[in-house]
């Protein structure tokens, strides 16, 4: 690899990979993903070419929210493992050269959490005001209108202590009052502990979330709100969220890790790209990655991907550095959005656009939303608001390792049930046919890495249309490369009048286009996309 890539830093070069624990690999039989199944899979990753890993949280917890209450930030759950295992897992993560992201949730705690215990003891309690705690209105009612985000009031009343007490998601997880400097102060310490312990870098759970209006004033109502959403959206979260205040806690955040070597945060945040990117902060001293969600949240049209591209390539900072994201625990997979040949097409944009790039396991091999019956839905989500199909669940079903029983993720009952379909999609077959989503993701991969081009070099849009997108990428004095993507189903006809080219095509989602030379235009199948090495460009 060139030089060009060394004034890059680890986390502007890499490919991140998300593990959901619970559900990547087993290895006591007690049906959830554990960190020594994680270390048995490193090898995989290593194989396929990620550079760094991110793991959703893994410390105590009553498990309300899968992890996202936590009651202890310097621990580990027994059912995920060790302190001890934890250190091996680092040492062996960066043995194989690659980083370990932890996922920090700093705008609750879990109502179990000690801080909360003390907290809600008594209104004179030091640890009172750690939290958000408001008296009734005066006519009795609710301090103000905001909602969780898992349905219901955001208020919950305290019968002990008659005060209400704030919370975004669960009532089982109360929001801190990140106003109070000793919340600050105690987080921090939380993030040294870690970083001591060698870990690169945070992912920040809604980061958007962790500073409200000062006043607790009413949010608006959404007039665009429709029945089948979820009754959040009721509301626009003007006041409950993305204050101005939250870019002081980010860069405190953003300092402690500066005073550590190669360590980097990434920003949960799902806002519009003119408030996203306000999370690099002022002079970039804010999170190195406000989480890009555009490949999720947009529908799945060429000219809408296009734009909000090139939107958000327009709307970075200075040394702002892009990233992009398919797909996390939170949202349907790619293969549910878009189909699973279409969900290969997805994969080379991904890899191909400037920007780290983070995949969801399981979705290099295709996995599927699988659908969890009434009877055997866990998330909280998906109880809370049952009639809405909001559940999580589909999302994070266990890996599909083989075909084995139990797709080998475990050798118990899984805590969520498998895609009937393991058999034919898992791993193991997988790595076997130069024709899988997995040849096709670590051949993308491998490809993006051998080439400054697409691991460093400039964006730039050729054209797009109903059906398909172009673009080309390339780094000083390194071949260009030529991409373009049909998203949609039927053919399309590639024939630019501003570009004159010609071609080789290195990958592609049929190999069997690859090799072959391309003089100035191409015709692609539906669902199809290519990666062009340009050899002479006139004009
Ligand atoms: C984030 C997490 C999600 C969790 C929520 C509350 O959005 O990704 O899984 O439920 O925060 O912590």
């Amino acid at each position: 690899m060139s030089e060009i890539k060394n004034d890059y830093l680890w986390w502007q070069t890499g490919v991140v990979y998300q593990i959901y624990p619970r559900s990547f690999q087993d290895s006591n039989g007690d049906g959830i993903g554990d960190l020594q199944g994680i270390l048995k899979r490193l090898d995989y990753l290593q194989w396929m070419g990620v550079d760094a890993v991110w793991i959703s949280p893994i410390y105590p917890s009553p498990m309300a929210d899968f992890g996202y209450d936590i009651s202890d930030y310097t621990g580990i759950h027994p059912l995920f493992g060790s302190l001890d295992d934890f250190d091996r897992l680092i040492q062996e993560v960066h043995a194989r050269k690659m980083k370990l992201i932890l996922d920090l949730v700093p705008n609750h705690t879990s109502d179990q959490h000690p801080w909360f215990l003390e907290s809600r003891s008594s209104r004179d309690n030091p640890k009172r005001d750690w939290y958000i705690w408001k008296n009734p209105r005066p006519d009795g009612g609710l301090p103000n209108n905001w909602l969780s985000v898992f349905g219901g009031s955001g208020w919950e009343w305290d019968e002990k202590t008659e005060q209400y007490y704030y919370h975004a998601f669960l009532k089982e997880q109360p929001d801190l009052n990140w106003r109070h400097p000793e919340v600050q102060q105690a987080m921090l310490n939380v993030m040294r502990f870690w970083l001591d312990r060698g870990v690169d870098g945070f992912r920040i759970d809604v980061m958007w979330h962790m500073i409200k209006d000062l006043q607790l004033r009413d949010n608006p109502v959404n007039p665009d709100y429709q029945n089948h959403m979820a009754t959040y959206e009721q509301l626009l979260p003007v006041y409950s969220t993305d204050q101005p205040e939250v870019h002081e806690i980010v860069q405190k955040m953003r300092k402690l890790l500066d005073s550590y070597t190669d360590r980097m945060m990434i920003g949960e945040i799902y806002l519009p790209i003119h408030k996203l990117v306000t999370y690099y902060g002022i002079d970039g001293k804010g999170a190195h990655l406000p989480f890009n969600f555009q490949l999720i949240s947009l529908p799945w049209e060429a000219k809408v991907i296009a734009a909000a591209i090139d939107q958000y390539e327009g709307a970075l900072p200075a040394n702002g550095w892009p990233n992009w994201v398919l797909g996390n625990h939170d949202q349907p997979r790619i293969t549910s959005r878009v189909g699973i040949q279409q969900a290969r097409v997805a994969a080379m944009l991904l890899l191909t656009l400037r920007g780290t790039p983070t995949i969801y396991y399981g979705d290099e091999i295709g996995m599927r939303d699988v659908p969890i019956p009434f009877q055997e839905v866990q998330d909280p989500q998906g109880l809370n608001m049952p009639d809405k199909n909001l559940s999580r669940d589909p999302a994070r079903t266990p890996m599909q390792w083989d075909a084995s029983l139990q797709a080998g993720f475990t050798e118990g009952k899984p805590w969520l049930r498998l895609d009937r379909a393991f058999q034919r999609t898992n791993v193991q077959l997988q790595k076997e046919d130069p024709y899988s989503m997995l040849l096709l993701y670590k051949r993308l991969i491998d490809l993006r890495h051998n080439e400054p081009s697409l691991t460093v070099g400039d964006y730039t849009p050729v054209c797009s249309d109903n059906q398909m997108l172009a673009f080309t990428r390339q780094a000083e004095g390194h071949p260009k490369f030529l991409i373009i993507l049909n998203l949609s189903h039927r053919p399309c006809y590639f024939k630019p009048s501003t570009l004159t080219f010609t071609g080789t095509v290195v990958l592609a989602t049929s190999p069997e286009l690859e090799g072959s030379v391309v003089d100035e235009s191409i015709s692609l199948s539906g669902d199809e996309g290519v990666i062009i090495r340009i050899t002479d460009t006139r004009l």
